[in-house]
């Protein structure tokens, strides 16, 4: 716990987006492993970019080679790797950039505390549930994680043996069994644009 600490003020969010012409926001990601969330992340932050919109993806498995190295996936650690996460997007988004975010992020109070945060500084925060049922996600199983966790040798494995608690006031319902990659980061993307952010 660090003392002596002093809070040195700066520009308010409302001056930087006057001089940065444009807001910052976090759309938060959840849903089980191979529901799509990294693939809607990257479509999304490439219709950012394209319109010149300053957005950045935080991954789940890419922010765990780095600054969540030393996370694993206990209950503790991705209460932990969650927390991590819902500051940096804070900074993220109180620098005028859409952060968006693709964790399972598999407990509610987790996500309800990324959304406190947010909310602390008056910053705008979209949960987005990334819905698949999870004999859908079982049979992409693209990384043969799920094929690891039903013979074993994945411990604690989201859906099979780590609960996922799924969110009931989500800003954002996606049905990735139903909807196309593109209609998804569509959505995602008209309802910033309903919103003014962007
Ligand atoms: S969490 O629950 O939010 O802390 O998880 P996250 O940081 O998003 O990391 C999920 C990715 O880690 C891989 N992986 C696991 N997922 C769930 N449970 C276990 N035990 C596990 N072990 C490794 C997996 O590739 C997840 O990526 P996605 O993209 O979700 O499939």
């Amino acid at each position: 716990m660090a003392t002596n600490i002093t809070w040195h003020p700066n520009l308010t969010f409302e001056e930087r987006k006057q001089l940065r012409k444009q807001s910052g926001a976090t759309i938060w990601l959840t849903g089980l492993s191979a529901s799509g969330k990294s693939t809607i992340a990257c479509a999304l932050e490439q219709l950012f970019l394209k319109e010149n919109i300053a957005a950045y993806r935080l991954d789940g498995d890419n922010v765990r080679f780095g600054l969540n190295k030393d996370l694993g996936f206990s209950e503790k650690d991705r209460n932990e790797n969650i927390r991590r996460i819902s500051e940096v997007s804070k900074l993220f988004a109180d620098s005028c950039t859409i952060a968006i975010t693709s964790f399972i992020s598999p407990y509610k109070a987790d996500r309800s505390k990324a959304r406190s945060i947010h909310k602390e500084g008056n910053l705008d925060f979209i949960e987005v549930f990334v819905d698949v049922p999870l004999q859908t996600a079982e049979e992409r199983d693209p990384k043969g994680l799920y094929k690891k966790a039903r013979e074993g040798i994945i411990k604690e494995f989201t859906g099979i043996s780590a609960p996922y608690e799924e969110p009931d006031n989500a800003e954002i319902h996606l049905r990735t069994d139903r909807q196309t990659v593109e209609e998804c980061a569509i959505q995602i993307y008209d309802y910033l644009r309903k919103k003014g952010l962007i």
